[in-house]
Parts: C-alpha cells; sequence; structure tokens
C-alpha cells in the first residue's frame, strides 16, 4: 500500500535582503510539522524557495553596481546557509528564476491567454522618474515616492490583466464548502466579507516599465508580473508544465500553504483563481499565521530593526531558538519577540525541566546501577498515573500538530517532562538508594524516568531535532525505539543497554553576567554552590522552591500610565503600564479597590514574564502583586525606583 502523502510549503522569500527572525519562524514551523508527519509514515515533501522578479530587485541590484542575477545569486546562497544553520530539512529549493519554473510561467501565461481569462490593457498608476518606479496609490507614503520621498505623477502603461471576477462565485462556493480551506477561521471571514463579497478587481499580470521578470514570450517588452509568476512556484516546483520530474501526481494538491498573514489574500483568492482556470484541484489548506513583533511594532529590513536568527544561534544554539519560537508564537496571533523570553524559555523549559530530568535520571541510573537498569523490578499503584500520561501524550500532541498548533503540543510534551520531575519527587530514588531490599522498586523508578524521557524525546524531535538525536545517544536508543509505533506502549525501552552521560544540553543562561564578579572567582564559587545545590536538591522538603526556581520569575518595577475599567467585567481593571521603555497591559481583578484615576503615576511591581492571558477579551501581559488579608487590598509600590528597575 503506497504511504500517505503530505506537501507543505512556505512562501519563497524576496531577496531584497537578509531574512530574519519572522520568515524564520515560518519555515521552523513548516519543518517541524513535515518532521512529525514522516516520523507519522507520511510520504512528505516541503517546498521552500525565493522570489527573485520584480522592480525592487532590479533597483537595489543596479544601486548596487551588478546584474540582478548575480544580486540573487548572492542573497540566496545566504538564506540557504541560514536554513543549513537551522537544520531545516527541506526537500527543494525553488528559485523564480530556475529556467524550469521561468518555462512553466510562460506556459500558464499562454494558456490563460488562450483560453481568454488574460487581456490586454493599460495599468494606471503613480510613476516616480528619478527612481524609474511605478507605484499604486496605496505604496504612496504622504502622496510621495515611497523610495526617494518626491512627487509622482499619474501615468500609464501596456499591460495584461487577468479577470478575477469571473471566478469569483465558484471560489466562494469552494471556500464555504472546505471549512478547512483557509484557517485559522477568523482569517476566512475576513477574505469573504472584505474582498470576495464586495467584488474582485481584474489583476495586473505583465508590466512593460522594468525587465527583471519572465518574459512574455508572445509579445516582447512585457514581463510577467508579481504574482502569476511567484504563486505557481508550488507547482512547477513539482513539474508542472516543464521538464522536471513529475511530482504533481504524488503531491498535488499541497496539503498546506503556510503562510504570514499579509499575503493570505493572494493566497485565498488569487491562487485558486488561477487553479481553477487552469483546471487544477486545490490546496487542501491555507495556512496564515500571525507576525512576530517587536516591542515597537512591526520589524522592518528598511528601518533596521530586524531581529538576526544567526545571531541568536550562535549565542544560544538553534534548538533553543527553534523551541521558543514554535512555544511562544500561539499560531494565528501575533506575538511578540523578546530575548529575555527566550532566556527565560531555556532556563525554565530546557535547562531547567528537561536538562533536570535528563541529568537526575541518568546520574542515578549510573550511580544506582552503573548505568544498566536491573530486569528485576517491582511496580507499584503510584506509577500508574504517569504511565496512563506517557501513553495518552502521543495522541495529544498529534492532535495538535496536525492543527498546527506547536505551542500546545509542546505544552503538553511538557507536561509529562514536568509530570516526571514530580515523580522522581514523590518516588525518591534518594531514599530507596540507601535501602538494599528496595532494589527492585528502585529500578522500576528509574525505568519509569527511562521510558518518559525516551517517549518526549520522540515526541519533540521534529521541534529539537538536534537535542532528540543527543538524548538519543545518551540513552543508548536503537533506532527502533525512536519511532512514533514504539511510543504507542509505555515499556519500549529495550532490556540491558547502558546509558552514557554527557555534558548538559541546555546550560543555563546568566543573564547577569556583566555585574557578576570577575569569571574566574565566580566560577568556583558557582561550581562548588552548583554541587552544594544539585545535593541538596534532591532531598528539598515539600513546599520549598530552590533561589533557582525564584530566580525564574521576573519581577519589574513598572508605572501605571493610563487605566480603565474592563468594558465587560466589574470586577476588573485595565491599567497600561511603562516598564522602562516597554508598553504593557494588564487587567487585574483590583476594581473593588482602586478608581482607575487613583492608579495613574503608581509605581507598581509587575511579574513581567507571566505567559499573557486573555481575560474576558483583553490580553493581560503580566500580573502585578497585591498584598491582601481579609478584605483589604493595597497593591504593592515602590518609591524612588524608576520604571523598568529589577525586583529582587
Ligand atoms: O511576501 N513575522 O515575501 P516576503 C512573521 N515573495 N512572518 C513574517 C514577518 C514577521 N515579522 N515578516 C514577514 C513575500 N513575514 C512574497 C511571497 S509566496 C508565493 C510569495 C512573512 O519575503 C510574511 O508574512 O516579503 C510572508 O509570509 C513571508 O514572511 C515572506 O515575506
Amino acid at each position: 500500500m503506497s504511504k500517505e502523502t503530505f506537501y507543505i510549503t512556505t512562501p519563497i522569500y524576496y531577496p531584497s535582503g537578509n531574512l530574519h527572525i519572522g520568515h524564520t519562524y515560518t519555515t521552523v514551523a513548516a519543518d517541524t510539522i513535515t518532521r512529525f508527519k514522516k516520523l507519522k509514515g507520511y510520504d512528505t515533501y516541503f517546498l521552500t524557495g525565493t522570489d527573485e522578479h520584480g522592480q525592487k530587485i532590479e533597483k537595489i541590484a543596479a544601486e548596487a553596481g551588478v546584474a540582478p542575477q548575480d544580486y540573487v545569486d548572492g542573497i540566496v546562497t545566504g538564506i540557504k546557509n541560514l536554513w543549513d544553520t537551522m537544520n531545516i530539512n527541506y526537500d527543494q529549493f525553488i528559485r523564480t528564476t530556475d529556467p524550469e519554473h521561468e518555462k512553466t510561467i510562460q506556459r500558464i501565461f499562454k494558456k490563460l491567454y488562450d483560453q481568454g481569462d488574460i487581456y490586454k490593457s493599460n495599468y494606471e498608476g503613480w510613476y516616480c522618474t528619478p527612481c524609474e518606479s511605478f507605484w499604486t496609490e496605496s505604496q504612496l507614503v504622504d502622496g510621495n515616492c515611497p523610495d526617494c520621498g518626491r512627487p509622482v505623477e499619474k501615468a500609464s502603461e501596456e499591460a495584461y490583466f487577468f479577470k478575477m471576477s469571473k471566478y469569483a462565485d465558484d471560489l466562494l462556493k469552494h471556500i464555504e464548502a472546505n471549512p478547512d480551506f483557509i484557517q485559522p477561521e477568523s482569517r476566512k471571514n475576513e477574505m469573504i466579507n472584505n474582498f470576495i463579497k464586495p467584488g474582485l478587481q481584474d489583476l495586473c499580470v505583465s508590466r512593460t516599465s522594468f525587465t527583471w521578470g519572465v518574459p512574455v514570450d508572445f509579445d516582447p517588452g512585457h514581463v510577467v508580473y508579481v504574482w502569476i509568476d511567484a504563486l505557481p512556484n508550488y507547482v512547477s516546483a513539482l513539474g508542472y508544465l516543464n521538464d522536471k520530474p513529475n511530482l504533481m501526481d504524488r503531491y498535488w494538491p499541497a496539503d498546506v500553504h503556510l503562510v504570514g498573514k499579509d499575503i493570505i489574500r493572494f493566497h485565498t483568492i488569487y491562487w485558486p483563481i488561477i487553479l481553477m482556470a487552469l483546471e487544477l484541484p486545490l490546496p487542501k489548506q491555507v495556512y496564515g499565521h500571525g507576525w512576530i513583533l517587536l516591542k515597537g511594532g512591526k520589524m522592518s529590513k528598511s528601518v533596521g530593526n530586524v531581529v538576526d536568527p544567526v545571531v541568536l544561534v550562535d549565542k544560544y544554539g538553534v534548538d533553543a531558538l527553534r523551541y521558543h519560537v514554535l512555544r511562544e508564537m500561539s499560531y494565528g496571533s501575533d506575538g511578540v519577540y523578546n530575548e529575555d523570553l527566550l532566556v527565560s524559555h531555556i532556563n525554565s523549559d530546557l535547562a531547567n525541566d528537561l536538562g533536570n530530568l535528563l541529568s537526575r535520571t541518568l546520574a542515578m541510573t549510573e550511580k544506582y546501577f552503573g548505568g544498566i537498569i536491573p530486569k528485576e523490578r517491582e511496580k507499584e499503584a503510584i506509577d500508574d498515573e504517569i504511565i496512563e500520561l506517557a501513553e495518552k501524550t502521543p495522541g495529544i500532541v498529534s492532535d495538535y500538530m496536525d492543527k498546527l498548533d506547536f505551542s500546545r503540543a509542546l505544552e503538553e510534551i511538557w507536561k509529562l517532562v514536568s509530570r516526571s520531575n514530580k515523580y522522581i519527587d514523590e518516588t525518591q530514588p534518594w531514599v530507596l538508594g540507601k535501602t538494599p531490599e528496595k532494589q527492585a522498586r528502585l529500578a522500576q523508578v528509574m525505568y519509569n524516568l527511562t521510558e518518559c524521557l525516551r517517549i518526549v524525546t520522540v515526541l519533540f524531535s521534529a521541534a529539537m531535532p538536534e537535542t532528540a538525536r543527543k538524548i538519543g545517544e545518551q540513552l543508548k536508543c536503537p533506532e527502533a525505539c525512536l519511532t512514533w509505533d514504539s511510543i504507542q506502549q509505555f515499556g519500549g525501552y529495550p532490556e540491558g543497554i547502558k546509558i552514557e552521560r554527557c555534558d548538559a544540553l541546555f546550560p543555563r543562561i546568566e543573564l547577569e553576567k556583566k555585574e557578576e564578579k570577575p569569571v574566574k572567582e565566580a566560577k568556583t564559587k558557582d561550581k562548588k554552590e552548583a554541587k552544594a545545590n544539585s545535593e541538596s536538591q534532591e532531598e528539598l522538603p515539600e513546599g520549598l522552591i530552590t533561589i533557582d526556581d525564584f530566580a525564574k520569575v521576573q519581577l519589574r518595577v513598572a508605572e501605571v500610565v493610563a487605566c480603565e475599567p474592563h468594558p465587560d467585567a466589574d470586577r476588573l481593571l485595565v491599567l497600561q503600564l511603562m516598564v522602562g521603555q516597554e508598553k504593557r497591559q494588564v487587567v487585574s481583578g483590583i476594581a473593588k479597590y482602586y478608581a482607575p484615576a487613583d492608579l495613574i503615576g503608581k509605581t507598581v511591581i509587575l511579574v513581567a514574564n507571566l505567559k499573557p492571558v486573555n481575560l474576558r477579551g483583553l490580553e493581560s501581559n503580566g500580573m502585578i502583586l497585591a498584598a491582601t488579608k481579609g478584605k483589604k487590598l493595597s497593591l504593592v509600590t515602590v518609591d524612588g525606583i524608576p520604571s523598568g528597575g529589577k525586583v529582587s
């Protein structure tokens, strides 16, 4: 029986500069779901690439004094290096300058023209003479050229147009009959109500005012314009109307086109209409994700405020960055990039939760059994709960992965990590280790922990392949124990294996490095302290936390700059805070105790690294501290420390 297939694409990126963390997010997400589907036995195909034509590239290359092809070749090398750095395992990297792609575009253009879907007319726009560029009304900045700021004049040029409106009814029917076609749901309504129902404009598909594009072979002087060059990359890559190996029968229609919210319109309106005109089946789903924003708003290559993924990988490692973007961005919504949050993910989820589980499990297996868990084992009722959780987690994770909800999928995996750490505290292997007659029980505890580690490792292997490989090596797991089937039942970790412990996978990141004592002295001290801590950690009485646990909570001084009642909840106030330069909205249940006006100007203490929550429709990004007793409540405030200050 042939395998079920899974074909996924990212947008093809403009090679107009370095790619940033936003592009990295899309590509890591596509890579992760592809690896996960492969793990589940699918025949997968993952396409990414670059969108290389157009006036903008032509101009940048001219400014750099190089031919457009040489210019894009240089950038594309950089993009491919970035994907290698990010451990992206694509099947094909398509470039719109590939001769086979160009062949497809010319053939599509001719076919659509011959069947009457494309016609010749005039393109009206705004022309900037010094820049030799056409702009649309919406691209102008204060009525002037967005590039040089000089005045523009109305101009027109001969161009071909695609009759979009002809297919609008069929498209609407398709969208309504296929609820999964546009995801998330909110984007679907936006497309229908804002674009399709008001009536589709015909699409300009050729230009004569620049030459860097696929020539229209039957009308010299015209080059194919933007979307009708870019969108068909998804089929030209599979050999549609060209001489590449034919993969259309195997992979088309695509399972998912993963795109950012700004280009969902082109993928859910123009692209399906082009496909309908070509009588090709439509993709099963277009998934529009949100954007990674900076505190001040959008990242922009021209403003120069982009977050460079290569710098972050150098600093924190590739899997830490992969984990962070997948965990932080709940799909569909925007997220804010913040390096402190990345560090907090590394320290708490990776170093603390996962790292501790791994090092404690392996260290104790080595210490008590010389690295090999004995076969004589003794079960107890307390094991049932963790075994049940370990057996149901793969199914839950798989459901979230299918919905492309990576954040929730990782959250579920980490529930098993946390449960395993709690199991160590419950079973206290260090106490069992002191009692010779409890050896079989100790062996069972160590087996259960190793088995949970194996299961979580397989589950996160798509998100963090390198970490999974390293843990697999330490557990000495044979290939057969790292498969999807092998984690459906608890107990797949083989007998007689000798584990091999290595260095910590995710060393804790010290945020306050600069304020530390001279490195050498601090290090020796750290080592002693770390030893003392690790010895005491195993015997921590219930209810106590370590200094490391406390350090996870980031407390900051914040100033209330605005405050109003929550529109839908009498109990809640909506506070706008300044934390240094950063603006935060916090929703707090203190309406009974404070009038909004009384709070403005107060300097309060904010728990700054809490995961944002939605409270009655408004996002709350942190929590402010208050003291309570009986019916009294008083916000904790500070004097003399400006907003942004740390509380420790
Ligand atoms: O649009 N966060 O290319 P592009 C998340 N060539 N995603 C972001 C982002 C951010 N801050 N900034 C940009 C193009 N993106 C076309 C695509 S496909 C046939 C042609 C996403 O390089 C953006 O939403 O400008 C888009 O999905 C992708 O990066 C490529 O943007």
